[in-house]
This record gives structure tokens, C-alpha cells and sequence, in this order.
């Protein structure tokens, strides 16, 4: 399997490794072979070759058959223009693959029940996937921008766009990993304002007529927030837009105790993906080896999955990671009274020691 990495910035780098280590790991010996090509992307590739996505790294990106992905933008180039933004390389590199089903699995670990801000007979058993669509909507709408008025006022547009082509096969993806799990699709939009909205709840519906196996229901983007919060055992499977998603799926993370647990998928109608911890490149924890490295190998136990087509060996790294926090290691995000405090360098060292375990008992 040829896999692009690209690290980015601020913790990227550091929890990827870790990730690349348990696919190592998972590799001596007899293990999936895998070729591995780094490339830059983000603040990092913006300050080196002037660009937040290269070329070179589009190629790297294209050829390969996943994509495992650090992180991308930090406060540093927040408020520049869109072009010279980490972020938007990797906003960019979404599109360029039409990569536009991004699945966000939020899954309460029963080790870390005593870590989330919930209380604990909220979260136990959650076990739900948000579907947030990832090259549409208000990311990528036209016009967009900052402009002045003829009154000298300065005025910021976007544009919320969908069209019910991108509706339909982001739906239809929400039905078929709905059909796979319990049967249950939430769609989540703004239907009460939002034309956008009126038009995804009727594609969305249309396209419900060939899932007459899987239970829709629509809710409010705002009351599903509250209803995450409240009743998050409810949740099935969420299908929403690329903003709704982005919100909800943050909020969604705190089910499971830490932002530092949460992996994606994000795929195209080939089945290509790129896979990305949720957390985002958190420039405060830079470089001081406090990054909770768990979301990046959860991705990479994606990745396995949904584009390696090896589920054996994506369950071991999933089974590797219970056993560590079982064990009771901790990184701070995470950490609970009597347990054992490691860095993001020891934490990816535990885990790949699980995977070197756990292979040794299955063979
Ligand atoms: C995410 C992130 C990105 C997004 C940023 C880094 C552009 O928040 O993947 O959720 O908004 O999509
Ligand atoms: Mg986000």
C-alpha cells in the first residue's frame, strides 16, 4: 500500500510520527508492507515553497492509494488571505480529491468515561458517526471575500451553496453506513431559514426512498447540538453540511473525553481517503511533547480499513489502544487521578508495543 504522508504544522508532525510507528510496528515481521513518501502541506509548505499545497505534494497525494494527514494551518496564518492560509491547503487538497464524505466516528471508550466533562451515565455506550459533507456549502461557495461598500463600509461575504447532486451522494453515503450499523440516520440541517437547507431535507428524503430498511429523521442544527449534549445514545448515524458538520463534530468530540480521541475519514466515490485526526494543529501544545497522539492512530486504523481493506489489521491497532488505556496510560488531555502520565512520544511507544504484543498472540 502506498501511503502519502503529510504531517503539517503544529502538533501534526509529532502525533502523525507516532501513528507512522504503529503502522511500523504492524509492519516487521511479516506484517501489510506499506511505502511511505513524506510531503509538506500547510504553514509548513507555505513558508518553504510559497504555497500551503505544492504541487509536489498534489502528485504525492494523487498517486498514492491513502492519505494519512497531521494537521494544517496555526494562529500565525489565520488572519492572512485565503492563499497563503495553512488551513486552506488543506481545504484545497479536500477538493482537489473530491474527497466529500468525511466520517467523523465518535465512540465512548469505557476506559475514559471518568475523562469526559459528561457525566458518566450520558456518554456510556455512545457510539455514533457524524457524515459531515466536505467539499460544499459555505467553505467553497462564490461570491466570496471582504469588499468595501460605496459608503466606505467594509463588507465579508460567503456564500452557503449546495447543489442536490452534492446533497444526493453525501446522503446516500449517510444511508449505506447507516444500513451498516443500526439503521438510524439523523439529518441535520436549517430548514426553519436556510433555502440551502430546505432543498437538502427534500434530496434527502428523495433519496430515502431507496433505504426503506434505514430510519430517517431530520432535526434542526440547533436543537441537535442540544440534543448531542442531552441524549447522545440517540444518535445513530448524523448526515450534515460541511459547516453544521465542522460544529457539531467538535462538539461531539467531548462524548469521548478528548478532541486529542477523535480520527476521520474522509473519502471520495472511489474509496480513496484521507485520514486526519479531528484536533487540529494546536499551536499552544507545539513541540513539548503533550499531544495526545491517539487520534492519529485511530486514522491510520481507518485508513486500514477504508482503503487498505484490511480489517484484521485495523481492529489489532483499535484493540492496541484499549489495551493502553486499560493499562491506565494517560496523556494529559485524558489523565485521571491514579493513572500514568505520558507524553506523546511514550504513548506512541505503548501502543506500537500493544500492536508488537498483539501480533505475537495471533500468530
Ligand atoms: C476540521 C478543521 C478544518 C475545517 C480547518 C482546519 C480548515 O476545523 O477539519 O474540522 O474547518 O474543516
Ligand atoms: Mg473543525
Amino acid at each position: 500500500m502506498k501511503i502519502a504522508v503529510l504531517p503539517g504544522d503544529g502538533i501534526g508532525p509529532e502525533v502523525t510520527a507516532q501513528a507512522v510507528k504503529a503502522l511500523r510496528a504492524l509492519s516487521a515481521n511479516s506484517g501489510p508492507q506499506f511505502e511511505m513518501a513524506e510531503a509538506l502541506i500547510g504553514d509548513a509548505a507555505f513558508d518553504s515553497a510559497g504555497d500551503p499545497l505544492p504541487e509536489a505534494t498534489l502528485d504525492i497525494a494523487r498517486q498514492a492509494d491513502a492519505i494519512l494527514f497531521g494537521a494544517a494551518g496555526t494562529y500565525a496564518s489565520d488572519l492572512r488571505p485565503a492563499e497563503s492560509r495553512g488551513g486552506h491547503g488543506l481545504l484545497r487538497l479536500r477538493k482537489a480529491l473530491d474527497l466529500f464524505a468525511n466520517f467523523r466516528p465518535v465512540f465512548a471508550f469505557p476506559e475514559l468515561l471518568g475523562a469526559s466533562t459528561l457525566r458518566r451515565e450520558v456518554i456510556e455506550g455512545v457510539d455514533l458517526v457524524v457524515l459531515r459533507e466536505l467539499t460544499g456549502d459555505i467553505y467553497f461557495g462564490t461570491p466570496r471575500g471582504i469588499s468595501r461598500e460605496a459608503g466606505g463600509q467594509r463588507i465579508g461575504i460567503n456564500t452557503m451553496r449546495y447543489t442536490e447532486q452534492e446533497v444526493a451522494r453525501v446522503a446516500r453515503a449517510g444511508f449505506e453506513a447507516a444500513r451498516k450499523r443500526r439503521g438510524k440516520l439523523c439529518s441535520v440541517d436549517k430548514a426553519n431559514v436556510l433555502e440551502t437547507s430546505v432543498l437538502w431535507r427534500e434530496v434527502v428524503t428523495e433519496v430515502a426512498r431507496d433505504f426503506p430498511d434505514v430510519e430517517l429523521r431530520h432535526e434542526y442544527v440547533d436543537a441537535a447540538a442540544m440534543h448531542l449534549i442531552r441524549r447522545p445514545r440517540d444518535f445513530d448515524v448524523i448526515v450534515t453540511g460541511n459547516i453544521f458538520g465542522d460544529i457539531l463534530s467538535d462538539a461531539a468530540a467531548m462524548l469521548t473525553g478528548s478532541i486529542g480521541m477523535l480520527p476521520s475519514a474522509s473519502l471520495n466515490a472511489e474509496g480513496r481517503g484521507l485520514y486526519e485526526p479531528v484536533h487540529g494543529s494546536a499551536p499552544d501544545i507545539t513541540g513539548k511533547d503533550l499531544a495526545n497522539p491517539l487520534a492519529s492512530i485511530l486514522s491510520a486504523a481507518m485508513l486500514l480499513r477504508h482503503s487498505g481493506g484490511q480489517e484484521a489489521a485495523a481492529a489489532l491497532v483499535e484493540r492496541a489502544v484499549r489495551q493502553v488505556l486499560a493499562a491506565g496510560c494517560r496523556t494529559g488531555d485524558i489523565m485521571e487521578p491514579g493513572a500514568t502520565l505520558l507524553g506523546t512520544e511514550a504513548m506512541g511507544d505503548a501502543v506500537a508495543a500493544a500492536i508488537t504484543s498483539l501480533k505475537g498472540q495471533a500468530a
